[in-house]
């Protein structure tokens, strides 16, 4: 299977991959398939993403793209990181095999479920 350098290298260095003690939103989502989980860690201070973290049980494509998402969502308000798409995270890594891409998934669902946890410890 062909994965790009970016792939192997957020797979072999990745970055943020660490429990946030003090997040405001934290999002766990999981793949019945192939059964893997990923939990994405977010403190939000005036409505940016000041810091991102990931814990992820996982293939080599989950834990590349939790690493890229941590690296795509940093410094974003709320509103933009919501937009960030499951193709957004592929084509940061210059793509991911087919058979792959359902990992992308999981990083833009784990962030949109942070997110969504955010929003409601701050109602
Ligand atoms: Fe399940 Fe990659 S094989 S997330």
């Amino acid at each position: 299977m062909d994965y790009s350098e970016k792939v192997m290298d957020h797979f072999a260095n990745p970055r943020n991959c660490r429990v946030m003690e003090d997040a405001n939103g934290v999002g766990t989502v999981g793949n019945p398939t192939c059964g893997d989980l990923m939990t994405i860690y977010i403190k939000v201070e005036d409505n940016v993403i000041q810091d991102i973290s990931f814990q992820t049980f996982g293939c080599g494509a989950a834990i590349a793209t939790s690493s890229m998402i941590t690296e795509i969502a940093v410094g974003k308000t709320v509103e933009e990181a919501l937009q960030i798409s499951r193709n957004d995270v592929a084509e940061e890594l210059d793509g991911l095999p087919p058979i792959k891409m359902h990992c992308s998934n999981l990083a833009a669902d784990g962030l949109q479920a942070a997110i969504e946890n955010y929003k409601e410890n701050n109602q």
